[in-house]
C-alpha cells in the first residue's frame, strides 16, 4: 500500500478562460477575433455550471479543487475593479466550501486584460506593480473563503510561447525557435508571429518582469494578509541524459534555463511551490516513447524528478496539475496511477507534498489547439453541455478513498 498522510488534498484543476465562457475582453480573444487562435465561445459554460461541475468532484471523492480568477473581469478597465465579478468568484469559493473541498485559487493563468495587453503587458517597466495591485485587491476581497493562493501558473509557459515561439499572444517569434518545441503552443497559427532576433531580448526582460511581478505580489499580500499561503506554479520540464557527459551537460543546462533561473529570482518570496508536470525528455534516448495525444513521451512517474527538482527549495509543494490528453480515456487510469505512485516515491525520498490536483477537472479550451484536445476527468459535449465522468474518474476515486495506491 502506498499510502499518504492523513489531510493529503486530493482532486482536479482548471482555469478561467479554458472553462468559463463568455470573456471578451481579454487578450486571447482579440486574438481569436483576428484569426490567430481558435474561438473560445462559450466553452464549457462553467461560468453558469460550476455548482453541478463541483457536484460532480464531490461525487469523484475530491477534497480540493484548484482554479483561477480571470483578471480581465476582475479589473476590466486599469483600476476600476468590477463588483459583480468579485460576487460572482466568492460565489464560487462559497459552492466549494459548502462542498467541504478545499479551494486554491491561481490569480492570473495565462490571460491578460485588453488594457493591459494592449500597453505592453509584461514587457512594461512598470508590470509588477500593475499585477501586485490587482493581486492584493483579490485576496483582499476572497482572503476570507480561501488560504491558498497562487500568484501566476507557469511563467516560462506564458513567455517562451508568447515571445520565442510567437505562437501565443503577443505572437513574437525568435527567428532560431523553428529548432526546438516547448510545450503546448500549437501549430496552426504560428505563421502569423512576427518573426526577428529582437524577440529573445524582450523574452528577458518578459522573464524577469515576471518575476518582479510574482515577488511584488508576494510582498503585496503579505502586507494586507500575513497569513494567507501564496505560491508560485512552476511548469517543470525534467531534461534527463543517458550516460553521455555531453549529454547530461545538455540536460543540466536545459534543467537551469527552464527551472533554476526563475526559482532563484522567486524563491525567497514563496510559501509553498505548485509543480505542473507533463514533460519529461531524455538526451541520447533511443527509445520509441508511446505518446499521449498531445504527442508528448508517456512518463507519468517522471513526476518524481520533478519533485525532487523542486524539493531543493525546501518548501512544502503541492501537484498544481499533471494530467494527459486522452480522447478515449484508455491510458488516462494508468497515467494517474503512476503519476500518484511517483509522488508517493518523491515523498519516501523527502518531498513534502501535501496535494495533488490531476489537469483537468473536465476538457476545456486547450490554448491554440482548441477544443480537441481532451484532458477530462470529465467529458465535455459541446453542443449540448452535456457532462460524462470518464471510467478513469473512478480509478482516481478508489485512490482518493484509500488515501493511497492499493497494490
Ligand atoms: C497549463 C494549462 C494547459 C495544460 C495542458 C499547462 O501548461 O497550465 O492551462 O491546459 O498545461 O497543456
Amino acid at each position: 500500500m502506498k499510502n499518504f498522510p492523513d489531510g493529503f488534498y486530493w482532486g482536479a484543476a482548471t482555469a478561467s478562460y479554458q472553462v468559463e465562457g463568455g470573456i471578451e475582453n481579454n487578450d486571447w480573444a482579440q486574438a481569436a477575433q483576428a484569426g490567430r487562435v481558435p474561438p473560445c465561445g462559450p466553452a464549457c459554460e462553467h461560468n453558469s455550471r460550476y455548482e453541478a461541475d463541483f457536484d460532480l468532484a464531490k461525487e469523484l471523492g475530491h477534497t480540493a479543487h484548484r482554479f483561477s480568477i480571470e483578471w480581465s473581469r476582475v479589473e476590466p478597465t486599469e483600476g476600476v475593479f468590477d463588483p459583480v465579478a468579485i460576487a460572482h468568484y466568492r460565489r464560487v469559493l462559497t459552492a466549494l466550501k459548502a462542498r467541504n473541498i478545499e479551494p486554491f485559487v491561481t490569480i492570473w493563468h495565462f490571460t491578460l486584460p485588453l488594457w493591459f495587453a494592449e500597453n505592453g503587458g509584461f514587457e512594461r517597466s512598470d508590470a509588477p506593480e500593475i499585477f501586485a495591485r490587482y493581486a492584493a485587491f483579490v485576496v483582499e476581497e476572497l482572503g476570507d473563503l480561501c488560504a491558498h493562493f497562487s500568484t501566476m501558473n507557469e511563467p516560462n509557459v506564458f513567455g517562451s510561447n508568447g515571445w520565442l515561439r510567437g505562437s501565443w499572444p503577443p505572437f513574437k517569434r525568435f527567428a532560431v525557435t523553428d529548432l526546438v518545441s516547448i510545450t503546448n503552443s500549437g501549430k496552426t497559427y504560428e505563421s502569423q508571429a512576427d518573426r526577428g532576433l529582437r524577440p529573445l531580448f524582450t523574452y528577458f526582460r518578459v522573464m524577469k518582469n515576471l518575476a518582479r511581478a510574482h515577488n511584488a505580489a508576494y510582498e503585496a499580500i503579505k502586507k494586507r494578509a500575513p497569513q494567507t499561503e501564496v505560491s508560485i506554479v512552476k511548469h517543470v520540464i525534467v531534461f534527463a541524459a543517458n550516460w553521455n557527459p555531453f549529454n547530461k551537460l545538455k540536460a543540466a543546462v536545459a534543467n537551469y534555463i527552464w527551472t533554476t533561473i526563475f526559482m532563484n529570482r522567486v524563491k525567497n518570496h514563496t510559501d509553498s511551490i505548485g509543480l505542473n508536470y507533463y514533460f519529461y525528455t531524455q538526451f541520447g534516448d533511443n527509445r520509441t516513447w508511446k505518446k499521449t495525444d498531445m504527442d508528448w513521451n508517456f512518463a507519468p512517474e517522471h513526476i518524481y524528478d520533478a519533485l525532487m527538482r523542486l524539493a531543493k527549495y525546501q518548501k512544502p509543494l503541492f501537484v498544481s496539475e499533471a494530467g494527459l490528453a486522452d480522447h478515449d480515456d484508455s491510458d488516462r487510469a494508468e497515467y494517474i496511477t503512476k503519476q500518484i505512485a511517483g509522488t508517493w516515491r518523491a515523498m519516501q525520498d523527502g518531498a513534502d507534498v501535501r496535494g495533488h490536483l490531476y489537469w483537468s477537472l473536465m476538457d476545456n479550451y486547450e490554448w491554440a489547439l482548441g477544443f480537441e484536445k481532451q484532458f477530462g476527468l470529465i467529458k465535455i459535449n459541446y453542443q449540448t453541455q452535456e457532462r460524462s465522468i470518464r471510467p478513469s474518474a473512478y480509478v482516481y476515486k478508489e485512490i482518493i478513498e484509500h488515501n493511497g495506491i492499493v497494490e
